[in-house]
């Protein structure tokens, strides 16, 4: 019997489950148990699925917010990609835009100090992916994203976007910096 014709006049789904199906859907729904529970077991004794807090705030005020931070703490720019590098003091608030495609400013910051970074985006959703610690947030426009970071490692750590967002996604890389 191929497809094109029409199906045996049957009632299939009063018939019995086959035995080997009904362990499938025992297993998935055990996997599934195991996926669920492991969410709020990674968020306590993982240290890359952190808590944030999430507000409303227009594109404007965000931007204005970043702006007000880059004037103050800006110490060089980042010649080959013309991005000013900011270091606000430690424990402050510290802000990033992501946008078509690019992450501004770039941020640095200072082992073992904690602050509380905000992301937003000005136009279309992006992914902030910290890499090579794993840490990832969505990046959403109109809303801010909060979350509290204390570096505890120095370096140049990458940020990539990870969310895709249109034909330069793959060009949406940055870096953090911490010493
Ligand atoms: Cu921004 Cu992909």
């Amino acid at each position: 019997m191929s497809s094109i014709l029409p199906p045996a006049k049957r009632i299939w789904w009063k018939e019995p489950v086959e035995k080997l199906e009904v362990w499938w859907i025992v297993i998935a729904f055990l996997w599934a148990l195991v996926l669920f529970f492991m969410m709020p077991y990674w968020h306590v004794f993982g240290k890359q699925n952190l808590s944030n807090e999430a507000y409303r705030i227009s594109a404007a005020q965000f931007q204005q917010k970043t702006q007000e931070m880059v004037d103050k703490y800006t110490v060089r720019t980042e010649t080959e990609l013309n991005i000013p590098v900011v270091q606000p003091p430690a424990g402050s608030d510290v802000y990033l835009i992501a946008r078509l495609w690019q992450w501004w400013p770039i941020l640095e910051l200072e082992k073992d100090k904690t602050y509380r970074l905000h992301l937003s985006a000005m136009d279309y959703q992006h992914g902030f992916s910290l890499q090579p610690e794993n840490i990832n947030l969505q990046v959403v426009p109109d809303y801010e994203m909060v979350v509290t970071i204390t570096p505890n490692k120095t370096g140049s750590f990458a940020i990539v976007c990870n969310e895709y967002c249109g034909i330069g996604h793959h060009q949406m890389v940055s870096r953090m910096y911490v010493k």
